[in-house]
């Protein structure tokens, strides 16, 4: 069954990686779209703290239904340490519709933020079947694409 990967980026890093990833594996792309804005210092400040809180965004409809598809890999960056309301949102209303579920996030810190997955994957009630947490730094150096074939054999 084909792969979605349904993600989330302000600044284009995570949307560059789910690109990369996208080819890889022939997959389905669902762009999650945040519909409070999220520019500028208070855009900063308010998007910190509502990661934080692990509050939800409004988000705008997405179009696929993940049900229909094996595995969804869920992407976004990490903000103070956790993954953005608008991914929150996501999977609060998906949860049940997953069959398969897979994280990957480019954030500062990559790897540092430990923390992110088993709190993700409390918060969708499953396990995931693949994760990796890269770094700006190491999202931007050749070796990613080793990192993402790594990542993608374990979703095929
Ligand atoms: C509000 C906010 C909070 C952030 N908090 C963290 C953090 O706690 N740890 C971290 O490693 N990076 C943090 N970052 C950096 C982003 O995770 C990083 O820049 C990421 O690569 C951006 O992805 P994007 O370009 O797809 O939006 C934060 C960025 C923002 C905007």
């Amino acid at each position: 069954m084909k792969t979605l990967i349904a993600y989330y980026s302000k600044s284009g890093a995570n949307e560059a990686a789910a690109k990369e990833l996208q080819k890889i594996l022939n997959a389905d792309l669902e762009k999650i779209t945040d519909l409070n804005s999220r520019k500028g210092i208070l855009g900063f400040l308010s998007g910190g703290s509502d990661a934080s809180k692990k509050k939800n965004a409004k988000i705008a409809p997405w179009k696929k239904d993940p049900a229909g598809y094996g595995a969804v890999v869920l992407m976004s960056p990490l903000w103070a340490g956790l993954i953005t309301p608008a991914l929150r949102t996501y999977i609060d209303h998906n949860r049940e519709r997953f069959k398969k579920i897979a994280f990957l996030s480019v954030s500062g810190g990559g790897a540092k933020n430990e923390q992110a997955l088993p709190d993700l994957e409390s918060f969708a009630g499953k396990k995931t079947i693949a994760s990796l947490l890269l770094s700006g730094q190491e999202a931007k150096e050749k070796t990613m694409e080793e990192k993402l074939l790594e990542f993608a054999k374990k979703i095929k």
